[in-house]
Parts: C-alpha cells; structure tokens; sequence
C-alpha cells in the first residue's frame, strides 16, 4: 500500500510544492438541529491533517467529502458548513468553507488559509455517477498534483471521489485508511488467538454474515443483544448465546443478565484478538447499558490484546463511554459502518484499489 506517511512526506515521490487533494469521510450521523450527533470521523482525519500541516512542502490542504445522501442536489441540510466550523476547532488551524467548483471555475483559495473544506460532493450528481469529468474538474479547479484517499467509511463506493479521480493524480493511503486496513486485515487475516467476537444489536439478518465468517476465525463468538433476547439458537459449540437477561416492568429482555456478562467476561479476559459489533442491551436507557459498560471497560483495559470496535451502535457507545473513562485504549474504532462489515466480509472495495491494495 502507497501510505502517506512512507511516501510523500518523506518525498519519495514528489518534489516541490504540494497541493493535496483528501478523500475524508465526514459523514457525521446530526442532530434534527442540524447539529454535530458524534465527531469520530472528523476526529479520526486529524492525524493526516497534522501530518501534512507540518510537512513544509504541503502549500495547501484540500477536504472533500460527502455528507447524507442529497441525491445529487444542493440542500442546506446537508451542508458541510458546520463540519468546517468543527473540524477548524479541533484543528487549531484555520478552515476556509468553500462551494463546489462549477465546470471550468478556479477555486480562489484565501491567501492565509492553507486548510479549505469545499460544500458536500454530492451536491452534484458526477459524484455518485463515478463521473470522470467531475474528478478532473475537481483536480483542475484546487491545482491538487497529490490525491489522498482517507475516507475509510466510504471505499466501499465506487464514486468520482473514491475512484475516478484516482486515475488522475498520485494517489496514496492516508493514516486513518492506513490503520483501518491493518487492523482490520490483521484481525482476519492473521489474528493472534484466542480470537474473541462479540454480536449484539438488533437484527439478526445484518449480523448472521458477519457470524458465518467468524465462524472460521473465531475461537468464540459471544451473542448478546436483542438477537439473543429472541432466542438466537446455532449447533455451532463456538458460539455461545447470552442465557439470563435483565427485564423492564413489563418483562422485556433489554439487557443480558449478570451471569451471561460473567461468562462472556472470562472469554475476553484470555482472549488475544477482539471484535466487537453491536451492544448487549438497549444502551439509549442507562438501565440496560450495564452489561455494554462492563465489557467496554474489560477490552479497555486490554494491552494484550488486538481490540476491534465497529458498528454505529456500538462505536457511539463506547465514545461515550471513553468520556467517562479517558485511560481505556482499544486498537481501533472502525470509522466504516457498511466499509468495515464489507471488509470483514472480504468484499472487494474500489476506493482500495486506488492505493494498491
Ligand atoms: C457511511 O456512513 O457508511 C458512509 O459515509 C457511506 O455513506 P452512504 O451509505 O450514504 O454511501
């Protein structure tokens, strides 16, 4: 894999001035306000960021990504404005906001800005038509001579900004891309055992292909969440289903019980690989987030061990958690919802290709 941090930075392949054009993912889950719900994805750009903002030869950062599903039309509430305004905080730095360049148009970049954000891609229907002319429009208008593809969550699309526009410039692996890829392949491919995987959520369908391939890797596969609570049932001696669950007024299982956390508890204590994809309870009512709780904190709290989180769910959760408990480390919180689950499922993806994986 070209990698950002073993190619341009140290200038084995570019010379001079730089402008980089990067695929980020920030397609942050908002409020009904229209406000930030969760920052994980522009957190997770910050490293590349810094990287280049140190790298004296970068003269100017370019952002693109998308934000929702417009459809290919110009709709203030999927306006990346507010990302800018977030990412600009965290960044320290300053973040110009600026629109998508129309055909032939020349970005007119603020002359003390070196980082710019432009307006959410698919406001035009080229980039999720994988349009050529809409990636070289986009490489003529920003003057980028360096792609970096870091959007993680989106290369399982194949679009103008996870494709196409790869074919036009130098294209390397950013250092989020770069540490999904090797935690993820190390998970699947060469993972240290006892391999750990623990399902919980909701529904059953979304979650049996991900069981089905574990069911080779993993040592143990532990099984919570509402998918147990309705009486998920396997042959399989590997996969071991919550038995005891805590109950509302109304008898509704919506957390497992302590006994099933116990036993799932000494698994993750020996366990040298653990991947983590849905919560144990219905974790939105503090009453239920028990089991979810305990288990964050033991993988936390695991130095010896490969840990994977992934899964809206249970991403969300365990942030929430880490605010609370700031000492916990997990080797990764997979950025991708669709992008990890693909990836774990060994799917081709296209926005890999460009990187030369
Ligand atoms: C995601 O949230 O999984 C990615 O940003 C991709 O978004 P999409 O499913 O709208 O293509």
């Amino acid at each position: 894999m070209k990698t950002v941090a073993n190619s341009l930075v140290k200038g084995n392949d570019t010379e001079g001035v730089v402008n980089v054009l990067i695929r980020v993912d920030f397609n942050a889950p908002l409020f009904e306000n229209g406000e930030i719900a969760d920052d994980l994805r522009i957190r997770a750009s910050l490293p590349t960021l810094q990287l280049l903002l140190k790298n004296d030869n970068v003269k100017r950062i370019i952002l693109i990504s998308h934000l929702g599903r417009p459809e290919g039309q110009e709709n203030p509430k999927f306006s990346l404005q507010k990302v800018a305004e977030r990412l600009q905080d965290l960044l320290k730095t300053k973040v110009a906001f600026l629109p998508l360049p129309r055909p032939g148009e020349k970005l007119d970049f603020p002359k003390d800005t070196k980082v710019v954000l432009l307006e959410n891609l698919r406001f035009d229907p080229g980039e999720e038509k994988n349009d050529m002319d809409f990636a070289k429009n986009l490489v003529a208008a920003t003057g980028a001579n360096v792609f970096i593809q870091d959007g993680f969550a989106v290369i399982h699309r194949a679009h103008a900004s996870t494709d196409a526009i790869a074919k036009l410039l130098p294209t390397y692996a950013g250092l989020l891309l770069e540490k999904e890829i090797s935690n993820l392949s190390k998970v699947l491919k060469s993972p240290e055992h006892p391999v750990v995987m623990i399902i919980g959520g909701a529904k059953v369908e979304d979650k049996q292909p991900l069981i089905d391939k574990f069911v080779n890797i993993a040592d143990h596969i532990l099984v919570g969440g509402k998918i147990a609570a309705d009486g998920y049932k396997s042959d399989s001696s590997k996969i071991i289903v919550a038995s005891d669950f805590d109950e509302d007024a109304e008898g509704n299982k919506l957390d497992i019980g302590p006994v099933s956390t116990a036993e799932f508890a000494k698994y993750i204590d020996g366990a040298k690989t653990i991947i983590w994809n849905g919560c144990l309870g219905k974790v939105e009512d503090p009453a239920f987030a028990t089991a979810s709780s305990i288990i964050a904190d033991l993988i936390g709290k695991k130095s010896d061990a490969t840990t994977v989180i992934c899964g809206g769910d249970t991403t969300g959760f365990v942030e929430n958690y880490l605010k609370d408990h700031p000492d916990l480390h997990y080797s990764l919180i997979s950025t991708g919802g669709g992008a990890t689950l693909e990836f774990l499922l060994g799917k081709d993806l296209p926005g890999l290709k460009s990187v030369g994986f």
